[in-house]
């Protein structure tokens, strides 16, 4: 597959056209940014673990009946997905109270949630991505109700993962997903750089919470996510 035209660069993240019009080439890189991109760093080999990491985890939910954009890995840190008209919304679902969900509702890290909560935030850097409800999502015309049905189906089936049978607590994770030939298919990527992954037994992180809180060990978690999910 030929790489073309650049068409996007974000955070972490650099796609480019291929001979294929419905086809992209993903480049994951090391490079990490955290609080809307007021802290930069690098992750050393952080593109080859995640693109790793995102293959397996897209090939079992497809296996579980969430369609995606992956096609295949191309190489080290390259895979060919299809090119999706991506919705602005980025989806989270969280099991455990962490992060945001903690600061708003001053509750405490660590608690766990009786039933799996589903936020959506508007995907808008100026605006600091902001938490929305469906109803922002109609009136902003992000999403059709049918859509958004999909992409909370979607959402649900993909906090079914394995990671408990490999000692590890999906914390939350952020999802995006996007439009292709009329369906809506799950995109970007599914790595620790957008999961929170806690070890079962210790819970020590195994996220980019290392990075973001200046805890250490950084590298070291994602090659431990790494082994026990690709394994
Ligand atoms: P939050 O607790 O900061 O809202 O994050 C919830 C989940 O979403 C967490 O697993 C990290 C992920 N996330 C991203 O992937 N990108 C982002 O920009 C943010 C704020 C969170």
């Amino acid at each position: 597959m030929e790489r073309r035209a650049k068409i996007y660069e974000g955070k972490a993240k650099v796609l480019y056209e291929t001979d294929d019009p419905d086809l992209l080439i993903q480049h994951f890189k090391d490079d990490a940014t955290a609080f809307n991109a007021q802290k930069r760093g690098t992750i050393v080999g952080k593109g080859g673990m995640n693109t790793r990491i995102s293959a397996t985890l897209f090939s079992y939910v497809a296996e579980h009946g969430v369609r995606t954009h992956f096609v295949k890995v191309l190489s080290d840190r390259e895979m060919l997905v299809r090119r999706l008209q991506m919705i602005k919304v980025e989806v989270v679902m969280r099991n455990v109270v962490a992060g945001s969900l903690a600061k708003r509702l001053g509750l405490p890290e660590g608690q766990a949630l009786e039933q799996p909560v589903l936020e959506f935030y508007y995907k808008d850097d100026a605006l600091g991505d902001p938490l929305i409800n469906d109803d922002h999502v109609r009136m902003l015309r992000l999403a059709t109700a049918a859509e958004m049905e999909a992409i909370g189906d979607g959402a649900f089936r993909v906090n079914e993962f394995f990671f408990d049978q490999r000692g590890i607590l999906l914390v939350d994770f952020k999802l995006e997903f996007g439009r292709y030939k009329g369906e809506i298919l799950l995109g970007d990527e599914i790595t620790p750089d957008g999961c929170r992954l806690w070890d079962k037994g210790t819970r020590e992180k195994l996220d980019k919470d290392r990075f973001r809180r200046d805890l250490g060990g950084v590298e070291e978690a994602y090659a431990e996510v790494l082994r026990r999910v690709c394994g």
